[in-house]
């Protein structure tokens, strides 16, 4: 499968679950199907909306089986492919792995895997695609999860207005206050959201808490959850900045409802931690990026540029086609 040139030559996919046209409709089908769930009523896409760049709008949602609120955001989901980790913390290791976790837990979609493939396996249709996609007539949960990593994979967004500007195709222009913004974030972001991923795919503390409690199994430490290492407490998947003037509130927590309250963190709301980023040390010891009001507002008007409407409208990403 192809990519944008700016992204790559092409989408990877691993060896053990290539590419194919039949896996990755199925994979949809399932991702959009609330048969997944174990009362039939959830979705992947309940909590992963295409047209919010498969976020969902809200800070921490009570949608799950359980009606109890995530402890975590609902991250966007576009260009996995190229992801090295997922979760907020880097949990999860493998695309086709990580759908195990919200389609077991409690909280999420509550299924019972043989279940669901017992469901499955008696589905009229589900059957044939099945066997089209994997050339065998049983259903199992690895065939599920290989689907569903198939299709998301094939979520790239890179057909925004900058990305048109990076590719320097044809009458694709910045106005000048975007210019500006582009080269402020270059300047001052990239350090994190590099490249045209917008994420160097580390992990890093900028500044949103003081303190990381122990409770809930250690869920604020971020990537110290599953380290263990105290130099990791606090640390955070740095996110793409695609798509995200439809993906808000931010944050792991969804603390922040708009552009502008993120920038004003940058600027002046952050709390000092053993683990907070160097980059954010001020020479007289106060904490932030140095950006005057009209920078952030030119910032924020460059991140408008990352909206990438083809992604958020294609109909091969949307249910029922
Ligand atoms: C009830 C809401 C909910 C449902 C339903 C749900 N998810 Fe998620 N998803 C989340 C939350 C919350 C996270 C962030 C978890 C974390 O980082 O700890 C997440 C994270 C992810 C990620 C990681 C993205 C990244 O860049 O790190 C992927 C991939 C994903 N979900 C796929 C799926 C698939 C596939 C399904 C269906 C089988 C699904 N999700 C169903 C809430 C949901
Ligand atoms: C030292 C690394 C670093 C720098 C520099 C940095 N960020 Fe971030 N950014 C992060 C991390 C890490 C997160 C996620 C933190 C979390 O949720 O705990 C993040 C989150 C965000 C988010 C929220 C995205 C979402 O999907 O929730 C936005 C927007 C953002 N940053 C914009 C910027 C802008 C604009 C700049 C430059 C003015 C910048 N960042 C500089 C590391 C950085």
């Amino acid at each position: 499968m192809a990519a944008p040139a700016n992204l790559g030559i092409s989408v990877p996919f691993p060896e053990r679950n290539p590419f194919t046209k039949e896996g990755v409709l199925l994979g949809k089908k399932l991702f959009f199907d609330p048969i997944l769930s174990g009362n039939n009523q959830i979705s992947c896409a309940t909590c992963h909306q295409p047209e919010k760049a498969f976020s969902d709008g809200l800070a921490l949602t009570t949608v799950g089986a359980s009606g109890q609120p995530l402890r975590r955001h609902v991250p966007a989901l576009q260009n996995l492919a190229w992801s090295q980790g997922w979760f907020w913390d880097g949990g999860a290791k493998d695309l086709e792995s990580l759908a195990a976790g919200p389609l077991t837990h409690a909280d999420e979609m509550a299924q019972d895997l043989r279940e669901l493939t017992r469901e499955l396996q008696n589905h009229s249709s589900y059957a044939p695609q099945f066997k089209a996609a994997f050339g065998t007539d049983s259903i199992t949960s690895s065939s599920i999860m290989r689907a569903l990593a198939q299709f998301q994979r094939t979520l790239i967004s890179g057909n925004s207005l900058y990305d048109h500007y990076a590719r320097q195709e044809p009458n694709a222009m910045l106005t000048s206050a975007e210019l500006r913004g582009l080269a402020l974030v270059r300047q001052h972001c990239a350090p994190c959201h590099a490249t045209d991923f917008f994420t160097d795919q580390s992990y890093r503390n900028n500044g949103l808490d003081a303190v990381f409690p122990e409770d809930h199994e250690q869920m604020a430490w971020g990537k110290g959850r599953i380290t263990k290492h105290p130099e990791d407490v606090g640390k955070y998947k740095v996110p793409t900045l695609r798509n995200v003037a439809v993906t808000a509130p931010y944050m792991h927590d969804g603390r922040f409802q708009t552009l502008a309250q993120v920038l004003d963190h940058y600027t002046h709301g952050m709390v000092s931690s053993a683990t907070l980023d160097l980059i954010f040390k001020r020479p007289d010891g106060s904490l932030g990026l140095p950006l005057s009001a009209a920078e952030k507002t030119d910032i924020i008007s460059f991140l408008h540029t990352l909206t990438d409407r083809d992604f958020l409208r294609n109909w091969a990403y949307s249910p029922g086609k």
